[in-house]
């Protein structure tokens, strides 16, 4: 952890009033600040360097996937060579319609633009709360805050009460939900397939059978080289879509460079979750990425992010059996998504990722 060397300059208070306005980052922009609050500096170390690298992610077109035959065959090979090398990768004509789409990131605008007094009554940061509105105020000291606010809807089992969903945005959510899910199941049958396992094999065990809606809004940021957007991180997911505004600012780390991911329209991008590194065995890689603070905004991304259902929450997760033999025995000892997740966030911000604690002779 990097403690600021002016040590104590106020760091609970001015988190703590930052906190009280319950206006989120949003809510410092409209106030006029020229400066970032401290508690949003990050170490230069963690701070991007410009983007050198002119790779570009992989993109697949899903049109014919489900029809089967031959075109099948060719995406299924697609996703197993960027769900193994990049662990993102971006989908064409993947049958969630562009009228969805544009109206959900119209929606999610609208709630966080709404006046502050009509969305306070959701801020929280009280993780069991299935809808809430919060920023991301550190919860230990000096690590950093960063740009962005977040509304986060949770649908256990694809579950939750409609009346729960902000007015601002009620109708969009559900429909975009609803073909998130329909994403998900063909995703659960390719990235099956991609493993080699018979194309239901994913969605019996459940592992993608829930899903959090991060419903995530970038202020412009009026300092936007001292702090991040959100921080260098792997998704503790087993899968995530995401669909991001024509803002960009994405980046993954790709064999130790960032990689930008510019926005294009009607695309969504798929990313492989630390759980799905893990019942794979490492045959799909979680890959670090980060979201640029930036000048221009307000941007808007909605990442879906696929956990297990209640009842496969219950029972430990390990390398896939099928897949294992002795040639690839498991790199991974069994544990529970919830201990996993609890151990994740112990973590800070000082390490990223979590895989490694649970590598079997770590
Ligand atoms: C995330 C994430 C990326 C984005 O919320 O985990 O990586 O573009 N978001 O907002
Ligand atoms: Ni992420």
């Amino acid at each position: 952890m990097v403690v600021p060397s002016n040590e104590h300059y106020g760091w609970a208070k001015e988190v703590k009033e930052f906190d009280d306005t319950k206006a989120g980052v949003k809510g410092l922009v409209d106030a006029g600040v020229a400066r970032i609050p401290k508690f949003f500096v990050h170490p230069p170390e963690s701070l991007p360097a410009p983007s050198k690298t002119t790779l570009e992610l992989p993109t697949i077109d899903f049109e014919g996937v489900e029809s089967g035959g031959a075109r099948r065959k060719e995406v299924v090979e697609e996703i197993r060579t960027a769900a193994g090398k990049w662990g993102f990768f971006r989908i064409v004509n993947h049958g969630v319609p562009l009228h969805i789409m544009d109206a959900m990131l119209e929606a999610i605008k609208r709630f966080h633009e709404q006046p502050v007094e009509d969305k306070m009554h959701l801020y929280s940061a009280d993780s069991r709360q299935r809808v809430r509105f919060n920023s991301n105020v550190p919860q230990r000291e000096y690590d950093s805050a960063c740009w962005r606010d977040i509304l986060t809807c949770v649908f256990h089992d694809d579950q939750l009460d409609p009346d729960a969903i902000p007015l601002a945005c009620r109708k969009e959510v559900q429909e975009y939900v609803k073909c998130m899910i329909k994403l998900r199941e063909i995703m659960a049958e390719l990235l099956s397939e991609a493993l080699g396992l018979s194309s239901d094999h994913l969605s019996r065990i459940e592992c993608m059978k829930s899903e959090a809606l991060a419903c995530l809004y970038y202020p412009i940021c009026p300092e936007p080289d001292k702090t991040l957007g959100t921080p260098k991180h792997s998704d503790t997911t087993f899968l995530t879509l995401l669909m991001q505004d024509n803002i960009g600012g994405l980046q993954i780390l790709h064999d130790n460079q960032w990689v930008d991911v510019p926005p294009v329209h009607g695309a969504l991008i798929a990313n492989i979750g630390d759980l799905m590194q893990v019942i794979s065995n490492d045959k799909f890689i979680s890959v670090e990425h980060r979201v640029l603070a930036q000048p221009v905004g307000p941007r808007i991304s909605v990442a879906s992010f696929f956990t297990p259902s209640l009842r496969a929450s219950a029972k430990p997760f390990e390398p896939i059996k099928e897949i294992l033999s002795d040639e690839n025995p498991a790199i991974y000892r069994e544990f529970l998504f919830k201990e996993y997740y609890e151990y994740y966030k112990t973590k800070g911000q000082d390490v990223t990722s979590a895989l490694p604690h649970f590598r079997i002779n770590e």
